[in-house]
Parts: structure tokens; sequence; C-alpha cells
């Protein structure tokens, strides 16, 4: 990961820190363009979040920590966020899951072989009336069935990959 975000990514972060009255309320945007020009979010990626805000690393640490849609790890280029919560749980959420499993040859916090899809199991995604429920980039899926979810695969590999550096954005 490059020590330091490209010139592009800081005059973006001095706009969204122009646009929140704090750098703590700044903080989450800034690291979903972390994410996107790094990939995720290393521990390096924390220090540079930290620094271009002004705020003690830990702050950052303590907000990537907490929420589940900032990964900690390489991904592939797609992520599958499939919730087993209570309401998707009871209504199927794990078969789903299981045939995702299959269909990819990886298993939970794993990414396929060919880099393409990383399947990660979620807590509640906010859509329990429409469950089983999965995202994966900024798209939700919703009643799931296993044959739905693996249908859904193909739509999932056409869509942009769920992070592209501010550089990239255009030409892929
Ligand atoms: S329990 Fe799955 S979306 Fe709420």
């Amino acid at each position: 990961m490059p020590a330091e975000f490209s010139g592009e990514a800081k005059k973006r972060i001095e706009e969204i820190r122009s646009q929140y009255p704090t750098a703590q309320a700044a903080c989450l945007p800034v690291l979903h363009l972390a994410q996107d020009e790094f990939g995720y979010i290393s521990d390096d990626a924390v220090g540079l979040v930290a620094r271009a805000l002004g705020l003690p690393a830990s702050h950052v640490w303590g907000v990537v920590t907490f929420y589940t849609m900032y990964h900690r790890h390489p991904t592939g280029k797609h992520t599958l966020m499939m919730c087993t919560n209570v309401s998707c749980m009871l209504r199927g959420g794990y078969d789903v899951l299981h045939a995702l499993e299959r269909k990819l040859g990886c298993k939970v916090g794993e990414t396929t072989a060919d880099g393409e899809f990383t399947l990660i199991e979620e807590e509640c995604l906010a859509a329990c009336a429409d469950a089983p429920a999965m995202i994966s980039g900024h798209k939700y899926f919703l009643r799931l069935t296993p044959d739905a979810a693996i249908k859904a695969l193909d739509e999932i590999k056409k869509m942009p990959a769920d992070h592209i550096p501010l550089a990239k954005r255009g030409s892929s």
C-alpha cells in the first residue's frame, strides 16, 4: 500500500472535511475513500486517515472495527455480504449462505480462486422485512433463495468493482 494518499484523494479529503462540522464526523466518508483507494483498511491506512483528519489513531481504529463495511483485509472484486441474523436466519439465510459457499468453492471469510468474490457473513443489514438479504457493492438482493442468490452472481459480476481508486474512476 502506498505510504500516502494520491493527490486526487487528498483533494477529495479536503472537500469532505469542509462538508462536516468536525473531523470525527468526516471520519466515516474518509474511511470509505481510503477503502476505495487501497482496497481495504490496513493498519497503515488507519494511520493515514488519522493524520489526514488530525484525529488520534485510536479513534479511527475504533470506527473501523465497529462498522463491518470496512474491510480489514484484501477482498475480491466483489464482496457478498450475506445476512444470517435473526430475521434472515428464520427465512433461510443459512441455506442461501451455504449454497453460495458450494457454488463459489470457498467458505465464509474467503475469496474465490479467481479473485472475483469474497463471501462475508453479516449482521443485520436493515432489510429484515425482505429477508433473507445480501448486499454487494451498493446493491441489495432481497427475499433470496439459494437459486436466486446463485443467479445474482452473474449480475454482480457485471457490476463495477466494489472499490475503485479515484484516479481509475471511469476507466474500469
Ligand atoms: S436480520 Fe437480516 S436484514 Fe435484518
